[in-house]
């Protein structure tokens, strides 16, 4: 089955050379665009596009995109998308001066959500987690990875991977799961922590990995969670069981869990709030994608990640969403790629590869994701009819995407 979307004012981010698994330091400005083209899907894949006067074909189904672009779908490679309860009294004890850090030590933020969590069945899990990829998916959002963590008992831990497994198997999107047992400290482990960490190593880890249940191993490192030995022992445990470790680290603190990332070869080290010389330092010539979420330092007005002093140590940079109810209540892509322009003051071009390309290779699917590459998924959106790609991150707070194609079938 060939599907044909012709007469495109543009097509943006679209890969004719050799395909880059990721875009880094000066890369990151470069993006291709074709001009009235068009875009030719076969079996789910991108099997041709090019200037619509060099198109002289039949397809079996053709869409007319006059006025408007086509960009590929968004990777959201940091969410936390299963969860039970929305948190906006804490949002409102914010407000009134709280810390984040001070909520969660009264046993607010993280530990809420795990009693809900408990609280709350599979299916009630589950259709929620459906509802909010279909809203993420109609914001442009074409590949997305979701972390448990809001479990913090095996059993409950056990609930939401299963969740998420079933979310893996059903929607278009395409899932990878992430094992975040060591989220929170659970109010029973306060002072003796480390008996926690045993129980992520020894109990649950193995049960995640008999299940086959996650792609990647998560530690929250940072000040007031889990420390570096906390996280070297659980990173080794999740290595031997087969998943890839990517890192939440130096949102409150500089935490060493940049470098402990590293060490153990994580895919992405994520928040990046506090960023010295040595964190900058240690990433480079490594194959781990530092990771940004602007979401979350909006939302709990935290510093800015120093966007641009990376690029410019000619480091790979991604931002995803990291959609979740305590620190970033949204999934909406777009509004990222905003921020990443206005208050990170990256160009259109960088923010698109940071939200698109470096954002799958993030979750380790950038071999068929992330751009419009023959060969690659069809994964893609049309616009509404908009003036420029530029329009995309200027217009913020606005939906721009019209229709949405995953797998070269309209969603
Ligand atoms: O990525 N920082 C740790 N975890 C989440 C927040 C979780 C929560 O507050 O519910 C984050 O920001
Ligand atoms: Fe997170």
């Amino acid at each position: 089955m060939q599907i044909l979307i012709k007469n495109i004012k543009e097509l943006v981010q679209v890969e004719t050379g050799q395909q880059k698994l990721r875009a880094m330091g000066k890369e990151m400005a470069q993006m291709e665009t074709v001009k009235d083209a068009y875009l030719l899907v076969e079996d789910g894949k991108i099997k041709a596009f090019g200037k619509m006067s060099e198109w002289n074909g039949t397809a079996d189904r053709e869409f007319d995109a006059t006025g408007r672009m086509v960009f590929p779908t968004f990777c959201d490679s940091h969410t936390h998308l299963v969860y039970a309860n929305s948190r906006e009294h804490e949002f409102v004890d914010k407000i009134r001066g709280l810390s984040y850090e001070e909520i969660a030590k009264r046993g607010g933020g993280i530990l809420n959500s795990a009693k809900a969590t408990a609280a709350a069945s599979e299916d009630e899990l589950y259709d929620m987690g459906q509802q909010r990829l279909e809203e993420a998916m109609r914001l442009g959002t074409g590949a997305i990875e979701i972390k448990s963590g809001y479990g913090l008992t095996t059993e409950s831990e056990l609930k939401l991977l299963r969740v998420i497994r079933r979310l893996k198997e059903n929607s278009p999107l395409t899932i990878k799961s992430n094992f975040l047992g060591a989220h929170g400290i659970p109010m029973e482990y306060r002072g003796h922590q480390e008996d926690y960490v045993d129980l992520v190593i020894n109990e649950m880890i193995p049960h995640v990995a008999d299940e086959g249940l996650a792609d990647f191993i998560d530690v929250f490192c940072d000040q007031g969670f889990f420390t570096v030995e906390d996280t070297a022992r659980i990173l080794e445990a999740g290595i031997k069981h087969g998943m890839r470790p990517k890192i939440h680290a130096n949102e409150m603190a500089i935490s060493g869990g940049v470098q402990v990332g590293v060490k153990y070869n994580a895919i992405s080290v994520d928040h990046l709030e506090q960023m010295g010389d040595a964190e900058i330092e240690c990433l480079k010539g490594t194959d781990t994608m530092p990771t940004i979420l602007p979401g979350c330092a909006f939302f709990l007005n935290l510093p800015l990640s120093p966007a641009r002093r990376m690029i410019e140590a000619g480091l790979p940079v991604a931002m995803a969403s990291d959609y979740n109810p305590g620190t970033s209540p949204s999934c909406n892509m777009q509004l990222i790629l905003s921020m990443a322009c206005i208050r990170y003051r990256l160009t259109p071009e960088e923010a698109l590869n940071a939200t698109t390309l470096n954002t799958a290779y993030a979750m380790g699917v950038s071999h068929e994701l992330g751009s419009i590459a023959v060969g690659k998924r069809a994964n893609f959106y049309i616009t509404k009819p908009i003036a420029s790609y530029e329009y995309m991150p200027y217009s913020y707070g606005e939906n721009k995407v019209d229709r949405v194609f995953l797998n070269g079938v309209e969603v």
